[in-house]
């Protein structure tokens, strides 16, 4: 069939080639590709004996001509406007020579699997395309993606590209903020958005088109929306469905989708050089960081991309290169330092996009966002430490927490891919040959079976989908995990005993939060501090960027943010201090200097705000407060967080989880590690060295009987009833079976 026709059977055989290229272990070198053999590396520590070396010219120096200078005198000299040069650049891209088969394709097929390289123009081209060729007059043309950041960073790109205003025909909708008007025809969102648009539009019919990007990723929400569009392409003739890929993989996608064809992309790719550490890195962030001047003092011009888990190792990573070159000042070339993750304010997010000047070199520090959700021109030199953050969840003990995990071997490869997109480059993984083969998984898990459910469960609840269990799913979720949200949102009240969405659980489906916190909203009224819970509930969506704490001044910060928390109210209502503390002072940003609190973030929290307090009335959840019952405060989100409740262990330090029990910590953030309160609720386990409760309050077991009766027994607060644990009784059971 023509639409396949563009894509001859040769050119994917060149890609296989390129992949094992790339992957560099399996086949050796072979002519040309010599340069894709692996070696080991001596890592270094001494980044000024290295410099020194470097000036003394004791130092083999690799020379080699930027290509990007090249090609910007190219462009130079013929003085285009600045649109004319955005559309230039827009026929350069590997796409473009495939734009009119792709359509063709599209248009014979209702469903297409759209397979490219990372950098290929998928996100930002095939939307363009649609538009130009019509199908915005039928419907918007709408883009998944599985990162808040993308969604923004691409939407604002197109629409640079389209020439528009960012939010008129090019908009982009993400969770707590819609850039969207009426006018909006390419329409990006993350695949949690538009989860949501399906609770108001089950059918879609706003959309023409439907792309669901990046499905390699395979994030929990693109997972559950493959089951909801397959099912939509089947009553609705009219839409046409696009699921595009970075992966090769693409052969299950098309199984899934009733075998629909997929079109091939040929990508360009230039050798990338893998290296590896000969012995395994105690510190891969020093290690890292290390690398990356080594490369910025020895290599020819070209970006570093460092691969790090999240938001506090990157400004560790930022903070750390700073001291290592303050006190070699002009010896090296300038450097600029990018940071990018989810939490970044997006006026800061276009820094890691401005084209290094010359003589300069960027390093771009970032989460597995890079990884092949944004593509970075001018990388050469990509730094994988090797290890990636990820939900992990045991449905057995119901124990959720962000783990620090060794990354994939296909994503280890992504990752490399990332250095060669626009000349030969050169992978730094800061892990042995070894452990590449014998320590990492071949592919990443999807995160529909390492995740809690209750969320997309609730959803699916409230879009009439009862049958869970008979649900489309690519891959299906641990039936564990299932039972498990089911029995959470029936412990919440969302469900009832035949798992049936109760009024509650409707009204708890409104909100775009975890069902605990929708639950701990909704109750909060009765008793009587909605207000005070919104703001709670808005501060810890915000995450843990409101403190900042700087090297030179720890001091004072720590003396302002133990004021937040005097009295020891908890670390709940000490951010809540936090808000009305800057409320108070009408949202001043000196007194947000002052008190080391990060403007940006509270910014945020008084938007999700805002728009928590919109739900609540819409739900009919009436906004009393009452600021000084802090108990009440502390009930409203036990009703919520019941699940999440730890008590001390006997010896004290470390605690125990009451249900199924664990052992977890205190964050080292959080106000209570000097008082140790015997029970406490928290907001979140975060795995690191340990496993530490992040947001942490102390309530009164008693408590816990009164909210969630059918969930907690006397038995289970009662102090004593742990002592008296009856001997044997476990043993006795098994001798009975
Ligand atoms: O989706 P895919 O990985 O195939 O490519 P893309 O994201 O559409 O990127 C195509 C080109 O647009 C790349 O050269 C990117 O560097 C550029 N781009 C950009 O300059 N700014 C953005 N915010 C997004 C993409
Ligand atoms: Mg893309």
């Amino acid at each position: 069939d023509e639409g396949e026709e563009g894509t001859p059977w040769q050119e994917q055989k060149n890609w296989e080639e390129e992949r094992i290229r790339i992957a560099g272990m399996k086949t050796g070198a072979k002519g040309a590709q010599a340069k894709g053999q692996d070696y080991d590396y001596v890592f270094e520590d001494q980044i000024d004996f290295i410099v020194d070396k470097a000036l003394a010219g004791d130092l083999e120096v690799e020379d080699e001509e930027d290509p990007r200078e090249k090609e910007r005198k190219l462009r130079e000299a013929e003085k285009l406007s600045k649109q004319e040069k955005l559309q230039a650049d827009r026929k350069l891209l590997p796409m473009f020579p495939y734009r009119e088969t792709l359509l063709q394709a599209i248009a014979e097929h209702q469903v297409l699997i759209i397979v490219g390289e990372t950098g290929s123009g998928k996100t930002t081209q095939i939307p363009q395309y649609l538009h130009e060729a019509g199908y915005s007059k039928q419907g918007k043309i709408g883009c998944t993606q599985p990162r808040r950041v993308a969604a923004m960073s691409v939407a604002a790109r197109v629409a640079e590209e389209v020439d528009v205003k960012l939010g008129q025909e090019v908009g982009y909708s993400i969770r707590f903020e819609d850039c969207t008007s009426d006018k909006t025809v390419i329409k990006y969102m993350t695949d949690g958005m538009l989860l949501r648009e399906f609770l108001g539009e089950p059918d879609l019919a706003s959309y023409s088109v439907m792309m669901v990007d990046e499905a390699h990723e395979r994030t929990l929400h693109t997972d559950v929306l493959f089951g909801l569009v397959k099912d939509i392409a089947r009553f609705r003739p009219d839409i046409k469905l696009l699921i595009s890929s970075a992966t090769l993989d693409a052969e299950k996608f098309s199984d899934y989708f009733d075998h629909a064809p997929t079109f091939r992309i040929p990508g360009r790719r230039y050798p990338v050089e893998i290296l590896y550490t000969k012995a395994p890195e105690a510190d891969y962030l020093n290690a890292a960081v290390v690398t990356a001047l080594t490369c910025h003092v020895k290599m020819p011009p070209g970006d570093v991309l460092i691969f790090l888990t999240g938001q506090d190792e990157i400004e560790a990573a930022e903070e750390l290169i700073k001291q290592r070159t303050k006190s070699l000042g002009s010896k090296i070339g300038e450097l600029i330092i990018a940071p990018i993750y989810a939490n970044l304010p997006s006026d800061l997010q276009s820094k890691i996009f401005e084209v290094t000047p010359p003589g300069a070199r960027k390093i771009v520090l970032a989460t597995n966002i890079a990884e092949t959700s944004l593509t970075i021109d001018g990388i050469k030199y990509v730094i994988d430490p090797g290890f990636v953050k990820q939900n992990s969840y045991n449905p057995r003990s119901g124990m959720e927490a962000l783990v620090v995990t060794p990354v994939s071997q296909a994503s280890a490869n992504q990752r490399a891919g990332r250095a060669g997109r626009t000349s030969p480059g050169k992978c730094y993984r800061l892990y042995t040959h070894w452990s590449f083969q014998h320590e990492l998984d071949e592919n990443t898990v999807p995160e529909i079976q390492r995740t809690n459910l209750g969320n997309v469960v609730l959803m699916l609840k409230s879009l009439g989908i009862n049958d869970l269990m008979g649900f489309d799913f690519m891959d299906p979720p641990p039936t564990e995990t299932l039972l498990r949200a089911l029995e959470q949102l029936y412990a919440l009240g969302a469900l009832n005993d035949r798992g049936e969405l109760t009024k509650l659980g409707r009204r708890m489906a409104e909100f775009p939060l975890d069902p605990m916190l929708a639950k701990m909203i909704i109750q909060s009224e009765t008793y009587g501090c909605s207000e005070e819970v919104a703001t709670i509930a808005a501060m810890v969506s915000v995450g843990n960027s409101i403190f900042y704490r700087p090297k030179d001044k720890q001091v004072h910060a720590d003396n302002a943010h133990e004021n937040f928390h005097r009295g020891n109210p908890g670390d709940h209502i000490a951010v809540m201090n936090v808000f009305n503390g800057w409320a108070e002072t009408n949202f001043s940003t000196q007194w947000c200097y002052e008190n080391f609190v990060q403007m940006r973030s509270m910014k945020r929290a008084r938007d999700i705000r805002d728009q928590v307090l919109g739900l609540m009335e819409r739900v009919e959840v009436a906004v009393i407060s009452d600021r000084s019952n802090e108990e009440n405060i502390k009930k409203a989100i036990a009703s919520g967080f019941f699940y999440h409740t730890a008590k001390l262990g006997k010896s004290g330090g470390d605690y125990r989880t009451v249900k199924n029990p664990q052992t977890v910590h205190l964050h080292p953030n959080s106000g209570l590690t000097e008082i140790q309160p015997k029970w406490v609720v928290y907001h979140e386990l975060v795995q690191t060295s340990k496993e530490f409760m992040r947001t942490v309050s102390a309530i009164n077991p008693k408590w816990l009987i009164e909210i969630a009766p059918h969930y907690y027994s006397k038995r289970d607060v009662d102090d004593l009833a742990d002592k008296k644990l009856p001997k044997g009784k476990g043993k006795a059971g098994l001798d009975a079976a």
